[in-house]
């Protein structure tokens, strides 16, 4: 007997038994409904959006059947929704914080950047951006510090190379936008004692393809937990700790972006991140530097990147184009 019989099959209560050929389970409602809703999209809607809305209405109407949702639940979740979008500025974005914390953010990168590659080597692997980052980041000279006021940190001198991930060339006038948060785990803008643009710096490489700069070696931070993510998390049991890393978009002309962080091996939320960002490939590890005044650990830690024509090549839906641009939507919010 199939799930819908045996729901549908029993007792009257003349106690004569029903019959299994009563109205299936799944006709419990409206069976017209959805195709109902789906239908009123007009004729002129982008062939894009008309895919997605109607996919979208589609899962989310067999969602409400499945779990048989109630006036009362669609309203809670209605008011989560709107709490989020209340307590979201423009240095905060909540929004975005919801959707990391399902794993929402770290599937849509996945999706967006994976490479199906027969070559031996690949291109840097991506992390989210998360709800930090913010556009305009001072561009420092190469060798510049990123660290101000923060005599106290793990201060680390971190250099390498920008390389096309299939030639191995260096590129020349590729930009590495970098941000981490301080040892207190606030990032500049979460943080009124930190100067603007803290811990955040843009550099530009030369024709050999190298950078290098100062920063601190990261701390595992929770993300912010007073809002709806965190109302969220406690009612998941879950914490809201982040691995200690440091976030970077790589851009160069002709190549694909990425939107990446690296992780240190040593911190121990990196099997259980609350955002689900870690990738093996991004952990990383910091070593004590001798000599060197300005810093007592050092890093070295390359970046690959593929040309928008070899990322079109292997990719699966979602390769870009050389139109294609970090479309964040979050200009001046927070990153994870
Ligand atoms: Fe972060």
């Amino acid at each position: 007997m199939n799930r819908a019989a045996s729901h549908k099959t029993g007792s009257q209560p003349n106690g004569i038994m029903s019959s299994p050929a009563t109205i299936p389970e799944t006709h419990r409602f409206d069976p017209n409904f959805t195709q109902l809703v789906i239908s009123a999209t007009g004729p002129k809607t982008a062939p894009r959006l008309r895919k997605v809305m109607t996919s979208l209405i589609q899962h989310l109407h067999d969602f409400a059947r499945e779990n048989e949702i109630t006036v009362e639940e669609f309203m809670a979740g209605i008011e989560f929704l709107n709490e989020a979008g209340r307590m979201s500025t423009d240095v905060r974005n909540e929004g975005q914080l919801l959707g990391d914390v399902i794993g929402l953010e770290s599937l849509v990168d996945e999706i967006t950047y994976k490479l199906v590659s027969e070559a031996d080597s690949t291109p840097t692997a991506t992390a989210v951006l998360g709800p930090f980052w913010r556009a305009d980041a001072p561009k420092l000279e190469m060798g510049a510090s990123i660290v101000h006021n923060i005599p106290d940190g793990d201060h680390t001198f971190l250099h390498g190379t920008v390389h096309d991930y299939l030639t191995g060339e260096p590129i020349e006038g590729a930009e590495l936008d970098v941000w981490h948060t301080a040892p207190n785990g606030l990032y500049e803008q979460q943080d009124e004692k930190q100067k603007e643009y803290n811990l955040r710096g843009r550099f530009t490489t030369g024709k050999d393809g190298r950078y290098s700069f100062y920063c601190l070696r990261p701390t595992s931070y929770p993300i912010p937990d007073d809002g709806p993510a965190g109302k969220l998390l406690k009612l998941l049991d879950r914490h809201p700790m982040r691995p200690a890393h440091i976030h970077f978009i790589v851009s160069a002309p002709r190549y694909k972006p990425i939107v990446t962080q690296i992780f240190d091996r040593r911190d121990k939320y990196l099997e259980d991140d609350a955002v689900f960002a870690v990738k093996d490939s991004l952990v990383v590890d910091f070593l004590p530097r001798e000599g060197d005044p300005k810093a007592q650990f050092e890093l070295a830690y390359n970046f690959r990147l593929a040309t928008f024509e070899d990322a079109q090549k292997h990719s699966l839906t979602g390769a870009t184009d050389g139109t294609t641009t970090l479309a964040t939507g979050n200009t001046s919010g927070s990153t994870i």
